[in-house]
């Protein structure tokens, strides 16, 4: 293999610069020519390449986003196209290999989340080399134990949680945070646990009002007159309505989630009587600068995804287990989720300093 092509696509993490500047000079430096594919797979389609060299992603470790640019919309076997004047899907994967066939690549690194991957896969059952690294802030995707990005996400939701603690305290509230996830509360029970929350409230145990009302009270009668939630957006009331909007655009499904923590906060305000605010923290929790641990694991996703291209494994995603990166079938990952287990280790911390609930 000679030439390669590298693509971010989905929602941006920080350490996707890492990982491409890892990828690129692992790379070069066995003498292959690399092509940057611009804003994921619509480049693809569109045929919207940079040529990455030494020189394009020297000084980029630090930064956040995607010097590549993304996008979440556009799948090319099922691209969205206008006309006249009406949005119309069509399976655009043939012109996409064409275009990459055209430029003399030979394989595609793709970097991403679940919807991203899967998309890697299906190009590789037609037949493309691909490799691909798991990217994302919600760490919910299965067979790694971690995913960049996600550390950063945590450390801005501490963050946000010590702040939140002196103001709650000063002005006796009750703060409800909800952070980002979509149906995994991983950032929710991590940040929660490092933010001292009184509360952690997670998708993958619905939770009873009751129960933060409970916790609330509990901490006023020992002279506690404020208290710190932690709701992941994800999250939903037992036998309560799911928070989830689901916006069809064609034959396109995009989910909205969040606006779970403003409706806490009013319940919490009217069962407690209690002044209560809601922050969302929303995308502050995937911009800037990434956390060391996320450039180490990036650099480490990077490298490995350019060796296996060099080593001629494809279909593969690069995965963290026990410390070590690994390959792992993309075919692997169809379909499953990576959430949190009755079993998981940290929540049963939670449980045992009573900020975590069983109902
Ligand atoms: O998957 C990453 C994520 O940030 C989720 O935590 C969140 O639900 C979603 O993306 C937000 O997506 P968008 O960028 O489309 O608002």
């Amino acid at each position: 293999i000679k030439t390669i092509a590298i693509l971010t696509g989905g929602g941006d993490a920080p350490g996707l610069n890492a990982v491409i500047r890892a990828a690129v000079r692992t790379a070069l430096g066995r003498g292959l020519t690399v092509w940057g594919i611009k804003n994921g797979f619509g480049g693809m389609v569109e045929n919207k390449m940079m040529q990455l060299t030494d020189e394009s992603v020297a000084g980029i470790l630090p930064r956040g986003g995607t010097i590549l640019g993304t996008t979440n919309r556009d799948n090319p076997f099922n691209y969205p196209q206008t006309q006249a004047g009406a949005v119309i899907y069509t399976d655009m994967s043939a012109r996409a290999l064409n275009n990459l066939r055209q430029a003399g690549i030979e394989a595609l690194i793709v970097i991403g989340g679940d919807g991203t991957i899967k998309i890697a896969g299906e190009f590789h059952q037609l037949g493309l080399p691909v490799v691909a690294v798991p990217k994302t802030i919600d760490n919910d995707i299965p067979v790694t134990e971690r995913t960049f990005g996600f550390d950063t996400a945590v450390g801005v939701a501490t963050d946000a949680l010590d702040r939140l603690h002196t103001t709650a305290e000063s002005h006796h509230r009750v703060m409800v945070l909800e952070v980002m996830g979509r149906y995994a509360g991983w950032i929710a029970l991590h940040a929660g646990m490092a933010g001292g929350a009184d509360c952690i409230l997670i998708p993958e145990i619905p939770f009873n009002t009751g129960s933060v009302i409970a916790k609330i009270k509990e901490r006023q009668q020992r002279g506690r007159q404020f208290s710190l939630i932690v709701i992941a957006e994800g999250a939903h009331a037992l036998g309560g309505e799911i928070s989830i909007a689901r916006i069809v655009e064609g034959s396109h499904e995009k989910v909205r989630l969040g606006g779970i923590g403003e409706k806490l906060a009013r319940e919490i305000e009217e069962l407690t009587g209690m002044e209560s605010r809601c922050t969302v923290l929303g995308h502050v929790q995937r911009g800037g600068t990434p956390t060391a641990f996320d450039r180490v694991l990036s650099t480490r996703y990077g490298v490995a995804a350019a060796q296996s291209v060099l080593a001629g494994h494809f279909g593969i995603m690069v995965s963290l287990q026990k410390n070590r990166i690994i390959r792992v079938p993309i075919a692997d990952i169809a379909g499953k989720a990576n959430n949190i287990t009755p079993e998981d280790e940290l929540l049963l911390a939670g449980r045992a300093i009573g900020v975590c609930f069983g109902d």
